[in-house]
């Protein structure tokens, strides 16, 4: 697929993905989310990809939401249409995705902006960020996600106070309440990331992907999560990574893991 609204570039095995429409503050429309879902889902079968770094394009908005402009003649079928596609073919894929992925929220994190980061599975701001889910300003409630994952970064006091305010929180409010890991000043944002991303680099890729797994598992009511563990630790067994990990320790060397 030829992409027209985010770049993705493929450095040094990590996939770069930008949302590249700055003048509207990287809002997400139809294409920004088809193209998403496009080079996520490559990204998964891609065995150049280790890890997956998004962000905004400029300096001022990570993502402002979704393309309020697209949507405001929605009828109560495509509305329910939007959300059910966004959750299946981005939002939960990026949550599931085999491949770390990891947000550089590089300003404004607003509606679907915040609900991107926070399919992330690591989210690092820079201390201009503002993180808020405003929908109900629109009349709308967050339909990414939002209502699920905000109470499960900070809690549900927090979260419905957030989505019934519809204000936005600082970068350094959202690293006191757990909703990003780490705040740094905007130029260094990207080598903030790529210094978390210099060490995922180096371990187990199957690993990691069991870890994304058994992580998620806790978090979907079908699943048992502590079973999912058992399942996932068992398999690690059964894999080429984990010899060279444990032979690596014991004859002292660094691994060098094939994800096989
Ligand atoms: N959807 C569509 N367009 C958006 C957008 C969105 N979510 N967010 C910003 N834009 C567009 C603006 O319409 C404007 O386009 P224009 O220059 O063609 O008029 C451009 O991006 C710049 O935004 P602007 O509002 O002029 O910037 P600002 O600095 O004054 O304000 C925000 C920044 C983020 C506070 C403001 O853009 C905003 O409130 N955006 C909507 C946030 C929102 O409600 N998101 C949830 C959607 S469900």
């Amino acid at each position: 697929m030829n992409y027209q609204q985010i770049i993705a570039e493929l450095k040094e095995n990590v996939l770069y993905i930008t949302i590249n429409r700055p003048q509207k503050l990287n809002a997400l429309n139809k294409e920004v989310l088809s193209e998403l879902a496009d080079a996520i889902a490559n990204a998964q079968t891609n065995t150049e990809v280790s890890v997956i770094l998004l962000t905004g394009a400029g300096e001022k908005a990570f993502v402002a939401g979704a393309d309020i402009s697209e949507f405001q003649n929605y009828s109560l079928e495509e509305g329910r249409q939007l959300a059910h596609d966004g959750h299946s073919k981005v939002f939960n894929a990026i949550e599931q995705s085999s491949k770390p992925v990891i947000a550089a929220i590089n300003g404004f994190a607003l509606g679907g902006g915040l609900e991107l980061a926070m399919a992330c599975h690591i989210r690092i701001a820079s201390d201009n960020a503002k993180l808020g889910l405003p929908e109900v300003t629109l009349g709308l409630i967050p339909g990414y996600g939002g209502t699920q994952r905000l109470a499960q970064l900070v809690g549900k006091g927090l979260a419905f106070e957030m989505i019934f305010t519809a204000d936005m929180i600082t970068a350094q409010k959202a690293e006191q309440v757990g909703l990003v890991n780490y705040v740094v000043p905007q130029e260094q944002l990207l080598q903030k990331a790529e210094e978390l991303i210099a060490k995922i680099k180096q371990r187990a890729p199957l690993a990691l992907a069991s870890a994304v797994r058994a992580v998620n598992a806790g978090f979907n009511p079908q699943l048992n999560g502590y079973q999912t563990e058992i399942e996932e630790f068992g398999k690690c067994f059964d894999t080429a990574d984990f010899k060279e990990g444990s032979s690596a320790f014991l004859e002292k060397r660094k691994a060098i893991f094939k994800g096989e």
